[in-house]
């Protein structure tokens, strides 16, 4: 296909990459001009903190554990004024989407620098979107300050990370290379990270089912969900997020679960109106039909394909359908009230789509 005019904005940011790349973190922390870092982590993940604050030595200011989902407003109050309180010039986010969220809100409100250490494949770290939950609504906006500066993938941190977690965490990434794949402000180089990113990931996946210590799949992982972050921070997502932002937000589903569930389910949505995304979507992940291949994924890997098996209710699904159609944003197919019903219902009942 000719290449059509476009819009394409390209964020400064430094990448380190690759297996022990943790080992580089003192001169990252040097070359952003700080001297003391916060290092934020949720309680799960306190000893992987504590390991960096080794490594910083003189230069850590102190381990903040309370990260948690969704950044409730007064966690980020409370981080921000730790931060002060110890002099700190950086924060140090190793974590998930939930430790880069708190990093960011720390950043919003200080301008702190920020150095991201993604231990999941959410790619929160690639985008310039925060969010922070207030009186039990979640608010999100965009702004370049909360932008991670430096971002260290070092794939044998997410060794760790629970297949179950590893495979909805990935499809979580893919998530948004698919849903950029269609975005009304597409463009040909995010088109190109979507769709290695896809395969990337499409490869990965099952190897870490078959061993959560693969190291080569690990990188794979850690590499696609880099390029399918940066897809998130760069183009619109359309109806597949929206579904899971509102399913997430008012039914207090789990993040990645969800994505995994209601992904194949949107991309069957779409598919007649997006066919060339589609295409890549499916050569990305070995061919055939790019809806069936997300849940063969998903369900061939362990992952819940069904929003009843993650707590949703039957009787909420009205509610949520109605919730979708609030607001209308750009996507491929118009939003028809019968037909996100009767989605909603297919990723309820976890049917093939
Ligand atoms: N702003 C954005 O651009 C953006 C993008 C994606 C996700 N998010 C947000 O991120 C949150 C979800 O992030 P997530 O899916 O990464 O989950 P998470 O950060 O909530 O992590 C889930 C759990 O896994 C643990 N964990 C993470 N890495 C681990 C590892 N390597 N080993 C063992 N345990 C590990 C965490 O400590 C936590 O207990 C949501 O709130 C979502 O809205 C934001």
């Amino acid at each position: 296909m000719p290449v059509q005019s476009f819009v394409y904005n390209s964020v400064p940011q430094r990448v380190v990459f690759g297996a022990g790349s943790l080992q580089h973190l003192a001169r990252e922390i040097d070359a952003l001009g700080a001297r003391r870092a916060l290092v934020l982590c949720t309680p799960e993940q306190r000893v992987q903190a504590e390991r960096v604050a080794d490594m910083l030595g003189a230069h850590a200011a102190g381990v903040f554990d309370r990260a948690v989902m969704h950044v409730p407003i007064e966690t980020a109050r409370e981080a921000r004024e730790v931060a002060q309180r110890l002099g700190a010039d950086c924060a140090v986010a190793i974590g998930g989407g939930s430790t880069t969220g708190l990093g960011k809100a720390i950043a919003l409100d200080s301008g702190l620098p920020i150095l991201a250490i993604p231990t999941t494949y959410a790619g929160s770290e690639m985008t310039p979107i925060y969010g922070i939950t207030e009186a039990g609504m979640k608010k999100t906006g965009k702004d370049f300050k909360v932008l991670p500066r430096t971002v260290i993938y070092d794939p044998e941190l997410s060794m760790s990370l629970p297949v179950r977690m590893s495979v909805t965490s990935g499809i979580n990434a893919i998530a948004h290379a698919a849903e950029g794949l269609y975005a009304t402000d597409a463009n040909p180089i995010m088109d190109l990270m979507a769709e290695e990113g896809i395969a990337a990931l499409g490869r990965a996946l099952p190897a870490i089912r078959a061993s959560a210590q693969d190291a080569a799949a690990r990188g794979d992982a850690l590499y696609g969900a880099w390029l399918c972050g940066t897809v998130l921070g760069n183009v619109g997502m359309a109806l597949h997020h929206k579904l899971c932002h509102t399913l997430g937000g008012s039914f207090n589903l789990p993040h990645a679960e969800t994505h995994t569930i209601v992904l194949p389910h949107a991309l069957a949505y779409n598919a007649a109106a997006a066919p060339e995304a589609m295409a890549r979507i499916a050569k990305a992940l070995g061919g055939g039909n790019a809806a069936q291949a997300v849940f063969d994924l998903a369900r061939d890997n362990g992952a819940p394909v069904a929003l009843r098996d993650i707590g949703m209710k039957e009787s909420d699904l009205d509610v949520a359908c109605a919730h979708a159609l609030q607001n209308q944003y750009p996507n491929p197919r118009p939003l028809e009230r019968d037909a996100i019903r009767a989605l909603l219902q297919n990723a309820w009942e976890g049917v093939r789509p």
